[in-house]
């Protein structure tokens, strides 16, 4: 078997939740809640492999479309997860941030996620990001905004790519999307440029290890030439 190539930076949109519970028969909330068990077990598998960032899709700028009901739902299941995971990250060794606008969230949910930034600051085995009221175009006017604030008359990519959420972090090598849709719903537009796509049927709330290494093992197996022509 060929040497795996582990990828630095993984982005996974964490799609099929509520397919998923409706076919168990369950409350889509339901799925959400195996959907964050999944992701700390996914957390844990990208520590062991050595991936050193891990972004994940949680909440979009569209989502709040869905019924109120939902969406409170949600903001409750992470602000239980903030506040009970919180030791168990730090032991595991993951820095936790959030991407996304925070304007719009619950009060005490930021200041949650703030306290969460705080504590894990130190933590040095991975990088997690989770997006919260993210969407790539917002983060991209967030950041032409602040720019232009700042009196720029001109930008340049490497100055743009500065302003984004995800400044100074590497762009994903992987993009995971679950449950069988193949689009990119404004996850990281800027970021994704050159990122290797990888799609399953499987919901979020079915993925595994094993799912992740099959993605990992896949992706060890393109060739990723950034525009170039490979020499023979
Ligand atoms: C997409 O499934 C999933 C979401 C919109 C929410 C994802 C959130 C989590 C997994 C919780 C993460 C929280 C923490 C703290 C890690 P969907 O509801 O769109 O599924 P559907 O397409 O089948 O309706």
């Amino acid at each position: 078997m060929h040497r795996m190539k582990v990828p630095r930076h993984i982005a996974i949109i964490m799609d099929g939740n509520g397919r998923w519970a409706k076919r168990q028969g369950m409350p889509r909330i339901m799925g959400h809640y195996r959907g964050a068990e999944v992701a700390e077990e996914i957390t844990k598998a990208c520590v062991d492999l050595g991936v050193e960032y891990l972004t994940l899709f949680a909440f979009s700028t569209e989502n709040w479309n869905r019924p109120m009901e939902e969406v409170n739902l949600l903001f409750e299941l992470m602000r239980d997860y903030l506040l009970k995971k919180k030791k168990d990250l730090i032991e595991l060794g993951v820095r936790m941030r959030f991407i996304g606008r925070r304007d719009r969230l619950p009060k005490d949910l930021v200041a949650l996620m703030k306290s969460m930034e705080r504590d894990t600051e130190k933590c040095d085995r991975i990088t997690l990001f989770l997006a919260v009221d993210y969407g790539g175009r917002d983060d991209i006017v967030r950041a032409v905004n602040r720019i232009i604030k700042e009196g720029f008359k001109e930008v340049d990519e490497e100055t743009l790519s500065s302003y984004l959420d995800l400044a100074g972090v590497p762009d994903p090598d992987l993009l995971i999307r679950t449950a069988g849709e193949k689009r990119i719903s404004n996850f990281l537009l800027w970021n994704l440029a050159y990122t290797e796509l990888y799609f399953t049927d499987l919901c979020w709330p079915e993925f595994s290890k094993e799912e992740l290494l099959k993605a990992i093992e896949d992706f060890s197996s393109r060739q990723r030439k950034f525009g170039r022509v490979l020499d023979e």
